[in-house]
């Protein structure tokens, strides 16, 4: 078994993000621009966003975060959007989910220009990569397509299992991975909450992304000897024991399941901090017009 290290590739690649950001500088005169917009005050969320600004800094791009209170209306949302959607100052937005039960995160989606949607959530990105056609990629499954190539993992022919079908991973992950592209050229199938005998599926998996929230849900009996294991899990848990107060677990049961393994992505270690390169690369991309070069140039 061998692990997926989602600290050394992700620090890799923050090295070259960072030289192209500087070159992007001295081109340019400006810096890569992100806005994140933070609805309420969720846990994770915070975490999570927090995170996204103090990588861009690092990079060298701007970064900045828009907050609201939960009670914030969806008019006022939609019309923030808009603004930023015509700041020629900015790259790429991101609204993160999820959103109070009030707002429709659908609405808010389709609101930013999809030449800005560097979260790739936007039905035209996600049409887009279907096709195979220029596209920003949602940032979980595009670091872990990064960290399959950088680990020259073969998955041409191979049998994926994806489970969970969210719009955030699991459902671009399966066409990612079905895709005429390396990595991609696998056979494809999606276990979701309405599957019956999940087991019976994942047990026949090459390789297994697994995307589900759940703590603990895949055991060493549902896998394949040297299948390669991606979790995706986040599932945060208080904790007296850690500075921060909470513990992380994925949706895998490490201990047990890596024994079986070829390769496996650790939590925390593994897929959560390539998420993070996902969206540095789509905003990078963005400010240099790479996907949609229609978005007016400075
Ligand atoms: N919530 C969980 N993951 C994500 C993400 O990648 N982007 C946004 N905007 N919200 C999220």
């Amino acid at each position: 078994m061998e692990i997926l290290d989602g600290k050394y590739v992700s620090e890799k690649l923050k090295v070259e993000i960072a030289e192209q950001a500087a070159e992007y500088l001295k081109q340019s005169g400006r810096k890569p621009h992100l806005v994140a917009v933070l609805v309420g005050h969720d846990g994770g969320s915070e975490t999570y966003v927090a995170s996204k600004m103090r990588n861009c800094e690092k990079v060298g791009f701007k970064s900045t975060l828009v907050r609201y209170e939960e009670d914030v209306t969806e008019d006022e949302l939609l019309l923030k959007v808009s603004e930023l959607n015509h700041n020629p100052d900015i790259d790429g937005i991101i609204v993160q989910l999820p959103l109070p039960k009030h707002i429709d995160p659908e609405k808010v989606t389709e609101q930013i220009d999809h030449r800005k949607d560097v979260d790739g959530f936007h039905p035209i990105n996600l049409g887009r990569m279907q096709r195979n056609l220029p596209s920003f990629i949602p940032a979980t499954p595009y670091g872990i397509t990064l960290m399959l190539k950088e680990y020259g993992i073969e998955t041409a022919g191979k049998h994926c299992v994806v489970v969970g079908r969210s719009n955030i991973v699991g459902s671009p992950m399966s066409i990612l991975m079905a895709r005429n592209t390396q990595p991609g050229n696998c056979t494809v199938t999606i276990c979701h909450s309405r599957t019956p005998d999940i087991k019976k599926f994942t047990l026949d998996a090459d390789i297994l992304i697994v995307a589900i929230g759940k703590k603990n849900f895949i055991t060493a009996d549902m896998v394949k000897e040297g299948a390669v294991v991606i979790d995706v899990g986040m599932n945060r848990e208080t904790s007296t024991t850690t500075k921060s107060g909470y513990k992380l677990y994925g949706d895998v049961d490490f201990e047990n399941v890596a024994p079986k393994t070829s390769w496996i992505t650790p939590v925390p270690g593994g897929v959560g901090l390539m998420t993070i390169i996902g969206l540095l690369k789509n905003t990078l991309a963005s400010a240099n017009r790479e996907v949609y070069p229609s978005l007016s140039k400075f």
